[in-house]
């Protein structure tokens, strides 16, 4: 089957950051990079007692209830070993499959280096995903950053540990930039849309100017856009 060969199709006209079939012109289409990886998933953790000395990091997606857990292995800063488990969709498992081979491709990349990753550093190597299924491939990133927060806390790098705090931006509805970023990544991507599914500005208009640039900041991050 070539990469222009649909196994999905839905009925929206496609988005930017989709994969389009020409002939279609539809955004639902998964690449066969993506296949394999689905089909075929590298770095899947069969056996979690082989592992229990290894660095965990474990998320769940608010978007649609999924989990991913990641462990690693790393020597002199460097990630030797990158296994996986998730609950998550065909999206979530090629992604998190290519970013193991990737953090442990050609002796390992440096633990700052795979931090510095960024969803469409995956998404290129997997020769895109659908938008719609982009904040699947952000699981295995978060537990990654998990993993290596384990990393730092386990080897005494205490200031190095980043843990994403959430920001309250609507303080009447107590609306935090997480609540935004996580309906960007479910495809709000205009005021109106996150408004819908968030109510975010209707208690507190005055920081509808902030939600506006962080929706640009999520939508560039993740889309590109
Ligand atoms: S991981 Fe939940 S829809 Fe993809």
């Amino acid at each position: 089957m070539s990469d222009t060969q649909p196994i999905a199709a839905a009925t929206n006209e496609a988005r930017k950051g989709d994969v389009v079939a020409p002939t279609k012109e539809k955004g639902w289409f998964y690449t066969d990079t993506v296949k394999d990886h689905f089909f075929h998933p590298k770095n899947f953790l069969e056996d979690e007692a082989d592992y229990k000395d290894a660095y965990m990091g474990m998320v769940g997606s608010p978007a649609c209830g999924d989990a991913m857990k990641v462990w690693l292995k790393i020597e002199d800063n460097k990630i030797k070993d990158f296994k996986w488990k998730t609950f998550g969709c065909a999206s979530a498992i090629a992604s998190t499959s290519m970013l193991s081979v990737m953090v442990t491709e050609n002796g390992g990349m440096p633990v700052e280096e795979a931090l510095k990753l960024r969803p469409q550093d995956i998404m290129a190597r997997l020769g895109g995903l659908p938008a719609r299924k982009v904040h699947c491939s952000v699981l295995g990133d978060k537990a990654l950053r998990s993993a290596v927060n384990d990393y730092y806390r386990k080897s005494g790098q205490i200031e190095k540990i980043e843990v994403e705090a959430g920001r309250i931006i609507d303080k009447v509805l107590k609306i935090t930039d997480h609540d935004i970023e996580e309906a960007v990544l479910e495809g709000a991507d205009t005021l109106e849309k996150v408004q819908q599914r968030t109510k975010v500005g209707t208690g507190d208009p005055s920081c509808i100017p902030e939600v506006e640039q962080l929706i640009r900041f999520y939508k560039e991050k993740y889309f590109g856009a």
